[in-house]
């Protein structure tokens, strides 16, 4: 019997571990007949559809709803294929490279004690909502050129943007809707005073404002989703990571105390939350061309979901995949990242900059706890972790 396994059942979208487990038992992609399309829950078939980027069409989005449901593309660089993808993703590349995140650790680092020390007195806080989330929204902001309090007016935007209710398929409520034209609405009026007068503009903004490849300069409509993607990619998946180091830390006592004890561990410990509990969960593109991947052709135009939350837990790649080991020796290679042309940008950004966070955290505090009934699980499609994480800590003497 082959696995039921739809993105948007309820049982996908609360928790889909058990399903990945099934779906790479089968031994090979899973066809999706409602969408015309495979779901690669093995790592072997996601490494190697994800080096076949000649294959691969970035052009109906990336996004499950976009490419499963055909929901509007956001086009910039994402959603791209081959020289053009390679052109327009670059002008910014060299803003990510490891040296250029190392200098700009600094800054991380300054960022992170101030929202820290706003909440160390208080003994109490919800490390994603509290503090990781608004670190990198405000950092997102920076990199287009807003200022940190307006910046952290889109944290909310961005959280409605992807909240789904119960048994919700695709971004349809009114609540992602009206977020959608309200962060749009507040980015046009940004680009419209920045092409009113150039010299307020920085960072990516004025890269993208000034930017002409093969003669071709952005429109305004275009340079807003630039500013949209570059603003939305960033904020969620570290502070979903770091909301996971925390709460599977304390599910596992002596790794916690262990990390406690020896900062030294924390990027190990970062790494192992991130491959665990993979925050974008699945990730997707058509085919280009037909091809053969796992024993199953996949057809032009056909979708391929790329579930890299499963790809992360395959029993083939990790032993123990399903155990949460800061010391594993097998953590590399793993998907948290992705693979091939679209591999993620922030990689350098996301690990220096949660590492970071958690260490002003933890030099401060001897013992924290997870408040559980509190926590939040992410529910949808799309992400997958916590996006809320309270807990209690004792500060050192
Ligand atoms: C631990 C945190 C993060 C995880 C797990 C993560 C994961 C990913 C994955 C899996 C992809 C591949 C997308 C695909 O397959 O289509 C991706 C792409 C991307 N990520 Fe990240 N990401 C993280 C943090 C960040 C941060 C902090 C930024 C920005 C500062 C960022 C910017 C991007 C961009 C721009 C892309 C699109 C690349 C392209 O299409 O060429 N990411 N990310």
């Amino acid at each position: 019997m082959p696995v039921d396994y739809d993105p948007y059942s309820d049982a996908a979208m609360t928790d889909a571990t058990g399903l990945y487990r099934d779906l790479r038992a089968e031994g090979c992609p899973h066809y999706m007949e409602k969408y015309d399309a495979w779901a690669l829950a093995r790592y072997a078939d996601v490494k190697a559809v994800s080096l076949k980027g000649q294959c691969l069409d970035f052009t109906h989005g990336q996004t499950p709803g976009q490419v499963l449901l055909g929901e509007a593309v956001l086009e910039s660089f994402s959603t791209k294929n081959g020289k053009e993808h390679r052109q327009w993703r670059g002008l910014i590349a060299n803003d990510f490279t490891l040296a250029a995140v190392e200098a700009q650790k600094p800054r991380y680092r300054e960022l992170a004690r101030r929202l820290w020390s706003e909440l160390r007195p208080s003994g109490r806080m919800d490390v994603y909502g509290d503090l990781a989330n608004r670190f990198f929204c405000i950092n997102a902001g920076h990199k287009l050129g807003l200022p940190a309090d307006e910046a952290e007016k889109y944290r909310g935007l961005i959280d409605n943007l992807l909240h789904r209710e119960k048994g919700q398929v695709g971004a349809t409520s009114e609540r992602n809707q009206q977020a959608f034209a309200q962060l749009t609405q507040e980015l046009a009026a940004y680009i419209q005073k920045i092409r009113a007068d150039p010299s307020l503009a920085s960072g990516y903004t004025r890269i993208y404002m000034e930017a002409e490849i093969d003669g071709r300069k952005l429109t305004d409509d275009e340079l807003l989703m630039y500013l949209i993607t570059l603003m939305v990619v960033g904020s969620e998946t570290t502070p979903m990571v770091i909301a996971a180091f925390f709460y599977y830390l304390d599910h596992h006592p002596a790794q916690k105390q262990a990390v406690l004890a020896d900062h030294g561990l924390i990027r190990q410990a970062f790494l192992e939350a991130a491959r665990f509990k993979q925050p974008s969960n699945m990730l997707a593109r058509k085919a280009l061309t037909d091809f053969e991947v796992g024993g199953r052709q996949i057809r032009q135009g056909q979708g391929i979901l790329f579930l890299y939350a499963s790809a992360n837990r395959d029993e083939t790649q990790f032993e123990n995949a399903d155990s949460f080991d800061i010391f594993r020796q097998d953590a590399e290679p793993n998907m948290t990242f992705g693979l091939g042309s679209h591999v993620c940008l922030g990689k350098h950004v996301g690990i220096e900059a949660g590492v970071i966070i958690i260490e002003e955290i933890l030099k401060d505090i001897s013992d924290y706890q997870i408040i559980h009934e509190e926590v939040v699980p992410a529910y949808g499609e799309h992400l997958a972790g916590f996006i809320s994480m309270p807990m209690t800590f004792t500060l050192k003497a």
